[in-house]
Parts: C-alpha cells; structure tokens; sequence
C-alpha cells in the first residue's frame, strides 16, 4: 500500500516535470510568433482587416505565454503574494477569443463595473474559458450562450446559460475541464454548481470571494 503510494507521487512527479519541461521549451515557437506578427505589422500599407487578425493573432500569443508562464515554477523572488483580479475585464476577454471560433450568438450581461476577486488573472481564465468551451459546445454553432457577471456582498459571480440539450446531455470529451474549475474554485474558498436554466439548457455558475479595491499597476490588464 505505502509502496503504491510513493510509486503514484513517483509518477506524478515525473508528469509534472515532463509537463514543466514541455512548457519551458513552447516559450521559443511563442516567442518567434511575437516576433513574426511584429514584423508583419511593420510592413508599410499593411490593409486594416490584416492588421487586425494580426492583433488578435497577439492577443492570442500572450494569452498562451501567460499560461505557458504560470505552468512553470517561480523563478526569482516570485509572484506578488495577493492580487486582485477583475472578473468582469476576463470574461470579456475569454469571450472575445471564443467568438473567433465558434459562430453562434455570445452575449456578456450583468455588471459593468469591475468585479474583483483574489484569483490569479490566468486561473481566473482558465475556469471562464473551460466554463464557455462547454457551453459553446453544448449550445451548437446556431445556438447562444449568456453569460452573466454579478456581485454579492462577499462573491463575485459568474452564471453561463446556454441553448444546449442541458447538463450532462452532450457528448463526453476528455473529462478534464470542470474538474479543473472545480478545483481552483475550492482552492480559492469558491464554489462551483450546475443544473438547468429555464429554457433546459445548461446552467453552470461560479462564485467567488470578491475584494474591494483595485491594486494599479501591478500586471498589465487585469489588475
Ligand atoms: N454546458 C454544458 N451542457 C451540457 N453538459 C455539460 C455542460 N458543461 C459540462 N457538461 C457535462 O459535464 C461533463 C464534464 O465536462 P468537462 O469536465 O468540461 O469535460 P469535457 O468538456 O471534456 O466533456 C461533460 O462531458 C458534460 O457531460
Ligand atoms: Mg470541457
């Protein structure tokens, strides 16, 4: 049993290394499609329409170079210890990039203000973007997925409503995705439901603690 047991961190250590290590070398191709989408927007009389796929194309970038990066063990003094992320700026970035491959009607309601809450930028984003991949799916390319931000005395809310057959009623894929939002949202004292809306699509919503004030300046965007 105890042999079992160090045999199974043995290999979690092992996949952890190799995933760390598979990350550390993705920093170079990312890296070299920063500096490729530079070059093309320095092109003189570049047309506006390429201009802008090459700005997503950026965006896009710096959104796996952030993922890439918090994969990766803190080099140096590290991360500062608390930060303050607003829900409100990484839903509306998670959705934007989900618009640029699924075609159906994705629409952001709730609050205008910033949200805040104490989860880090790229975590946050990765559950909202885990949370609208599903939807997205379940809803089909004709379909519309709602997602609605909100504010409670002490959470920050995240409610995605979708057009889809309804939870549990579409196709398996790999099983990863929620667990993953389920994890952070414990690990962060949140919470994670779902069931159905009332029209029988899926309704999935988070909560998490919210804080009040903003800090500036410490990372670009979010914070
Ligand atoms: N919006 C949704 N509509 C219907 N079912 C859903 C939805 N979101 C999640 N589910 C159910 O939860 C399961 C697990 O989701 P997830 O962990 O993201 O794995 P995967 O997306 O790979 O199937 C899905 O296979 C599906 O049965
Ligand atoms: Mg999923």
């Amino acid at each position: 049993m105890v042999m079992q047991s160090i045999d199974a961190r043995t290999t979690m250590s092992a996949l952890m290394l190799g995933l760390q290590e598979t990350c550390h070398d993705m920093r170079q191709p990312v890296a070299s499609v920063f500096a490729l989408a530079a070059a093309a927007l320095s092109q003189p009389d570049l047309p506006q329409p390429a201009r802008a796929y090459l700005e997503q194309i950026v965006e896009q970038a710096e959104w796996l170079a952030d993922l890439i990066q918090q994969s990766l063990p803190a080099a140096g003094p590290g991360a500062p210890a608390g930060c303050q992320t607003d829900l409100l700026r990484v839903v509306r970035d998670a959705v934007a990039a989900e618009c640029l491959t699924w075609p159906g009607d994705l629409r952001v309601a709730g609050e205008a203000e910033p949200v805040f809450t104490a989860v880090h930028a790229v975590l946050l984003r990765r559950m909202v973007a885990n949370l609208l991949s599903n939807a997205t799916r379940a809803a089909g390319p004709s379909g519309a997925v709602t997602v609605v931000v909100g504010k409670r005395r002490r959470s920050a809310t995240l409610t995605v409503e979708d057009t889809g057959p309804g939870f549990g009623k579409i196709e398996r894929g790999l099983g990863l995705g929620l667990n993953v939002v389920s994890r952070f949202a414990t690990a962060h004292d949140g919470m994670l439901d779902y069931g159905c809306s009332p029209t029988g699509g899926a309704r999935v919503s988070l909560s998490l603690p919210r804080t009040a004030d903003a800090r500036i300046g410490l990372r670009r965007r979010y914070f």
